[in-house]
């Protein structure tokens, strides 16, 4: 049997504050790695998952069927994998609950790595509907905005009308993404819940035009029009009194020079698009603005083309 893979996945800001479930942003230098193994035993298992730390974790599970990356990684091998089996280990490098779309770090690093060990290895594009069965698990509901920025990297629209197929947006230059985690949990399955189901039409036209606006900016690489368009008018105001430092972070970048600011998926973290320019400042005013609410913190700058998953080694 040949030798373990290596993959690493990049977290990500999902809903960039204009797509809710629909537009994603990868996020370079923080991810998860997962480590395959062909074993001769059929079936995927988990020798190990470790946290941040570098310890066993306490309490995701290795239990196959409980795992967004186990679970992923099985249903890629069970349409494309031989008779035999894969042993994962999964280092989380995504806190978990982050709102940085750590599941669906696991589950595509997961994919990619399974990818490798196929006879035909699949397109990265074709891993997208496995490593989503991971996500569905996570988050109880099949949204792509995590799972495929992770996967392809870059900013990406993947609305559900679409899947699998996605649309990779021109990153705007000088354009970067500051990501800030304040040391605090959401659930994702949990905040989906407490949406509400229906909305005004004044709503879904100002997001809608906000979408739009948005998306004309990344193509035209007009910073102005960023700065008119990132906007949340139905997500952000029903999720943002789940992160108590959340309005002062967002004062805090905006006063910084930031484009525009909301929550990173679910939250608890808070993301600005901002100049490269003034990006180390807006970070550092937001970390400030966490802080003095009293909640550690930590960020990330990060530009908006960051590299997708990829096999290491
Ligand atoms: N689009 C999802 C949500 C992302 O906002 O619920 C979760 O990270």
């Amino acid at each position: 049997m040949s030798d373990s893979v290596t993959a690493f996945a990049p977290a990500s800001i999902g809903n960039v504050a204009v797509g809710f479930d629909m537009l994603g942003l990868a996020l370079a230098d923080v991810g998860d790695r997962v480590i395959a193994r062909p074993v001769p035993e059929p079936g995927i298992t988990i020798a190990e998952v470790r946290g941040l730390d570098g310890e066993i974790h306490p309490y995701l599970s290795t239990d196959p069927e409980q795992n967004t990356a186990s679970i992923a990684a099985k249903a890629l091998w069970e349409v494309h994998g031989t008779t035999a089996g894969v042993e994962l280990k999964v280092h989380k490098g995504v806190p978990l609950q982050s709102g940085m779309g750590s599941s669906a770090a696991s589950a595509v690093a997961a994919v990619v790595a399974v990818n490798a060990l196929l006879d035909e290895p699949l397109e990265q594009e074709k891993l997208l509907p496995y490593a989503l069965e991971g996500e569905k698990f996570a988050s109880g509901a099949l949204h792509a905005d995590n799972v495929a920025p992770s996967l392809l990297g870059g900013l990406i629209l993947c609305p559900t009308t679409l899947l699998p197929e996605v649309v990779r947006l021109p990153s705007p230059p000088g354009v970067n993404a500051v990501l800030l985690h304040p040391e605090l949990q959401v659930n994702t399955a949990h905040a989906r819940r407490g949406l509400s189901k229906g909305y005004s039409m004044d709503q879904w036209l100002q997001q809608q035009g906000y979408l739009a606006g948005f998306v004309a900016a990344c193509a035209s690489g007009d910073i102005d029009l960023i700065r008119r368009s990132l906007h949340d008018v139905v997500i952000e105001p029903q999720r943002a009194a789940a992160v108590p430092c959340f309005e002062d972070v967002k004062e805090a970048a905006l006063r910084a020079g930031a484009l525009g600011c909301s929550l990173s998926g679910s939250g608890p973290s808070i993301f600005a698009l901002g100049e490269e320019r003034k990006a180390r400042n807006i970070a550092s005013a937001m970390e400030q603005s966490c802080r003095s609410n009293g909640i550690g913190c930590q960020s990330w700058v990060s530009p908006m083309n960051a590299q997708g998953a990829r096999l290491e080694g």
